[in-house]
Order: C-alpha cells, then sequence, then structure tokens
C-alpha cells in the first residue's frame, strides 16, 4: 500500500515543498507553511482513508452557453466616476477590494459613496476597524453628510460583524475599513497576519454570496506597492479597485485592476479638496489647467483611457550631465519606453543623448500606459534638446516602432474630437490614421517616420535661436507673472 505523502503549502505565496521548513523559500516569508493533503491522487486531493470506498459522485445537470440568464443586477453608487471604473456600479453579492497608500482618501470616497446611497433609501452600513465611531462621525458631518442615514460601527470581529448583519433587512452595501484590521475565531493567528486576513476575507466573501449584500473591502498597500496581505485576497474578491494618487498633486486617480464584472481600463478621477473628494468628469480639463505655454519640452499628448479621451501634457528635460553614466528618470511613464525611444532618435534620428541626463514627467500625476504617447514624448525630448518650443495649439499621438516608423493608435477620432472640444487647432499623428476621420475639425500633420518630425522640431529651434534668447525668456517670465496676477 503507498504511503500517504504531505505537502506544506505556503500560505502567503502558495507555494508547495516537500517539507516543512521555518521560511518559505519561494517568497521569504516566515512561519507560513501548512501542512495539506498532496495532490497524487486528483484534483480532489487527499486520497480516501484505509478501509473506506470511495464516495460515488453525485451526478448534475450540464448548462448550454446560452439560455435565460438574470442580468447582475447592479446598484448605482451615486459617484458617476466611481460607478463608471466599477462598470456601472456595484454588482449584488460582489465582494470590491479597494487597495490604496495610507492617507489616499479610502475612508473619504467610500463614506461618500455609502452616504450618498443610503440618502437614495438603501440599507448601507459602514463599519471602521481602524477609526471610533466618533471618528468616521465626525469625517461625516466636515464632509456635510452628518444627515445620511449611513449605519456605522467600530468592530473587528468577523463572527460578531456577519452576524449583526444577518439580523434585519440585509443591506446593500457593506463597507468594511480596512480587512487588515479584522480577524475571526476559526485562525488563531494574531490580526493583520495574512491568514488571518484570508480567512476574515473568506468569511466575509461567504456573507456577500449567501446575502446577496455588495461588500467593499479597503485594503492598504504596502511599501512596495503590493497589496499587503499581500496578494492573497486579490484572487478571492470579485473586483480590485486602485486608489492611486501622488502626494503633491489632489488629484486622486481609481483604476480597475482586476473586474469579473466589468472593463479594466476605464479610470475614474478625482480632486481631493478640503470638502472631502470631488469629481472629475472632465479630466483633460485639469490635466492641461496649468500648462507652462511657450516653454521648449512640452507636448500634449491626446491619449484615451478606457473610453474616455484624457488630454495630459508631457514634460522633458534634456540637460548635459556631469556623471559618468546619463540619469534617466521617468515619472507617470514606463523606463523601458523611454530607453526605447531615446535609442530610436538616436539610431534613426541622428540624435545623440547620450551625454545628457533626460527627465520625463507626466503632468498631474496621470500614469500613462499606452504606446500612443511615444510620439509625444518624441517631440517633448526634442524640444528640450534643440530649445524649441513646440506650437501651443497642437496634439501629438502615435506609436514609435523599433525601425522609426510611426504607427498608428486606435480612437484616432475621439482623440481628435476631444482636442477640438479643448481649442487645440492641430494635430501631429501618423500618416496611416489621416483617413480615419471624415471632419477632423483641426488642421492635421501626418508624420509616417520620426526622423521627419525630428527635422520639423529642430528647424523650429534653429528659427527662435535666431531671435534674442533673453528677449524670449522676458516674454516668457512676463506671461508668467501676467497669469499669476490674473490668479490672484
Ligand atoms: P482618508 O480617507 O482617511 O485616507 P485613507 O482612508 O486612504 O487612509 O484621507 C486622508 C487624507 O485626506 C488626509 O491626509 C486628509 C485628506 N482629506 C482632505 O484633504 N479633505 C477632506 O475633506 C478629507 C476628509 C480628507
Ligand atoms: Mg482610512
Amino acid at each position: 500500500m503507498s504511503r500517504r505523502t504531505l505537502t506544506y503549502v505556503c500560505q502567503n505565496c502558495g507555494a508547495a515543498s516537500a517539507r516543512w521548513q521555518g521560511k518559505c523559500e519561494a517568497c521569504g516569508e516566515w512561519n507560513c507553511l501548512v501542512e495539506e493533503g498532496d495532490g497524487t491522487s486528483g484534483v480532489a486531493g487527499r486520497p480516501p482513508a484505509p478501509g473506506r470506498s470511495p464516495r460515488k459522485g453525485r451526478r448534475f445537470a450540464l448548462q448550454p452557453l446560452t439560455g435565460e440568464n438574470q442580468e447582475a443586477p447592479r446598484l448605482s453608487s451615486g459617484v458617476a466616476e466611481l460607478d463608471r471604473v466599477t462598470g456601472g456600479g456595484f454588482v449584488r453579492g460582489s465582494v470590491l477590494l479597494m487597495a490604496g497608500d495610507p492617507g489616499i482618501g479610502k475612508s473619504t470616497l467610500l463614506i461618500q459613496a455609502a452616504a450618498s446611497l443610503a440618502r437614495l433609501g438603501h440599507r448601507a452600513v459602514y463599519i471602521s476597524g481602524e477609526e471610533a465611531v466618533a471618528q468616521v462621525r465626525l469625517r461625516a458631518e466636515r464632509l456635510g453628510l452628518g444627515s445620511a442615514p449611513v449605519e456605522l460601527a467600530a468592530e473587528t470581529s468577523v463572527e460578531d460583524i456577519v452576524a449583526t448583519l444577518s439580523e434585519g433587512s440585509t443591506p446593500r452595501l457593506v463597507i468594511i475599513d480596512s480587512i487588515q484590521t479584522m480577524w475571526t475565531d476559526l485562525v488563531d493567528s494574531a490580526p493583520g497576519t495574512v491568514t488571518q486576513v484570508r480567512g476574515s476575507a473568506q468569511a466575509l466573501i461567504r456573507y456577500a454570496k449567501n446575502s446577496g449584500a455588495a461588500v467593499i473591502l479597503v485594503g492598504h498597500v504596502t511599501k512596495d506597492g503590493q497589496i499587503a496581505g499581500p496578494r492573497v485576497v486579490e484572487h478571492m474578491v470579485d473586483a480590485v479597485l486602485s486608489f492611486e494618487g501622488d502626494g503633491r498633486h489632489q488629484f486622486r486617480i481609481l483604476r480597475a485592476v482586476k473586474n469579473r464584472f466589468g472593463p479594466t481600463d476605464e479610470i475614474g478621477v478625482f480632486e481631493m479638496t478640503g470638502l472631502g473628494l470631488r469629481q472629475v468628469a472632465n479630466p483633460s480639463e485639469l490635466f492641461l489647467s496649468e500648462r507652462d505655454l511657450g516653454s521648449p519640452g512640452t507636448a500634449v499628448f491626446a491619449g484615451v483611457e478606457g473610453t474616455r479621451p484624457v488630454l495630459v501634457e508631457i514634460q522633458a528635460l534634456v540637460a548635459p550631465t556631469t556623471l559618468g553614466t546619463p540619469r534617466r528618470a521617468v515619472v507617470g511613464w514606463d523606463g523601458s519606453r523611454l530607453s526605447m525611444v531615446l535609442a530610436v532618435l538616436q539610431a534613426h534620428c541622428g540624435v545623440n543623448l547620450g551625454g545628457h541626463d533626460v527627465y520625463l514627467n507626466v503632468a498631474g500625476g496621470l500614469r500613462i500606459a499606452e504606446p500612443a504617447a511615444d510620439l509625444a514624448a518624441a517631440a517633448a525630448l526634442v524640444s528640450s534638446l534643440t530649445n524649441a518650443p513646440l506650437p501651443a495649439d497642437a496634439v501629438y499621438f502615435g506609436e514609435v516602432s523599433l525601425s522609426g516608423a510611426v504607427r498608428p493608435v486606435a480612437q484616432t477620432a475621439a482623440r481628435l474630437k476631444e482636442a477640438q472640444k479643448l481649442g487645440f487647432a492641430r494635430a501631429v499623428l501618423p500618416e496611416a490614421a489621416r483617413n480615419e476621420t471624415a471632419d477632423p475639425g483641426l488642421s492635421l500633420t501626418t508624420v509616417s517616420a520620426l526622423v521627419g518630425l525630428v527635422s520639423d522640431i529642430a528647424a523650429r529651434g534653429e528659427k527662435t535661436s535666431r531671435n534674442q534668447p533673453a528677449e524670449r525668456f522676458r516674454n516668457h517670465s512676463g506671461d508668467r507673472r501676467a497669469r499669476e496676477a490674473q490668479v490672484a
């Protein structure tokens, strides 16, 4: 008879090992290996105990793909930007993880959503494991939500919470702030540990599926950007929303990282104000609100986030280096994408930046993942290098390939329409995209190869450098003073 073998499974990352060890070799976590049945006898795991015959399987009916399907009933949160990211509102019985850095505004956003739901007559419960009821109340009052009939509690025991919520009418929305403070009796490790976070999340997910309430779990992100508890909760929940932002900016971006009921490429944009989070319906206006008009090294990129076009300024600074290895620093864009654009500039356009430090920044704290930003980034880089300001009324988009060609990108018409709406007069775009829109509404400059754009910008630079540089500088700072006066 074969001996029953055991496997030890890391409770943090799920790696299996043949013997018990103090530290998981895969993720480096300590004391997280737990004995589990082996997988050699099939998917179900454990072989039957000796002397007992295997259970005969129950037969179940198989269903066709088509059929009567209830459309997932959604509940609008009353916060349009949040609905956009979730794909139309909270789905009944679903569990959503809201992840973000401490202090980014998770509690603020969720109390606002709970209040707006409660005002529409739905039962909304807010359970805080971090703050006392009085603190949550104080914040709600400051946000002008004091009168909303949200039910509050400061509790951390999952069993107590489920028992309380199971009484009376089922809440439509339950907010657990945060999952790291919750603990369950079923697991005997300290709150905040991976096992506790996983156990508590499991219990709350079971509650959501059984009751039909939508549950939102708040999760803090660790220093290295992982959702703490590490990623254990991420695969258990239906949706993961990440709330991002830069402490220095008041803009906050809500992004779906995973969504079983909707798209994952939509973003929601908020602005943190003294009165809580304000929705930003037109992000382009916000991202372009503080443009440095007429200075070299800035290009406006016509991007698309999900279904919504977003115009954003890309800023570049190219300066002679004093270091052996020049610096390449990039904020809001992919560092390897920058290296690629620099390599194409060098190999195909004769622009050598080997002796220059390069800094690239996406204004407003937005993070761009689209390859369509290549052309705008290249334009900003060349503009900074040649000290030639780009036309202030132009937008740029297009993907640059390794051969130096400029490739078309999706949604040309939407990008052009947004640019026109915001008062731009021309667009620089890939040659192949010229015929995608019948009535662009703004003048189009097409480029088929990056080298064409580079020589255009360099020619502008020569023209401007013939003017007095000091004159130009005076004009520029004069502009700024005028603007400041206007603001004051
Ligand atoms: P909070 O929602 O408590 O963050 P989290 O739950 O993600 O940890 O928000 C904390 C920050 O938001 C805090 O630094 C102050 C700022 N804030 C405002 O600027 N205005 C406001 O109206 C509120 C409520 C918070
Ligand atoms: Mg909080």
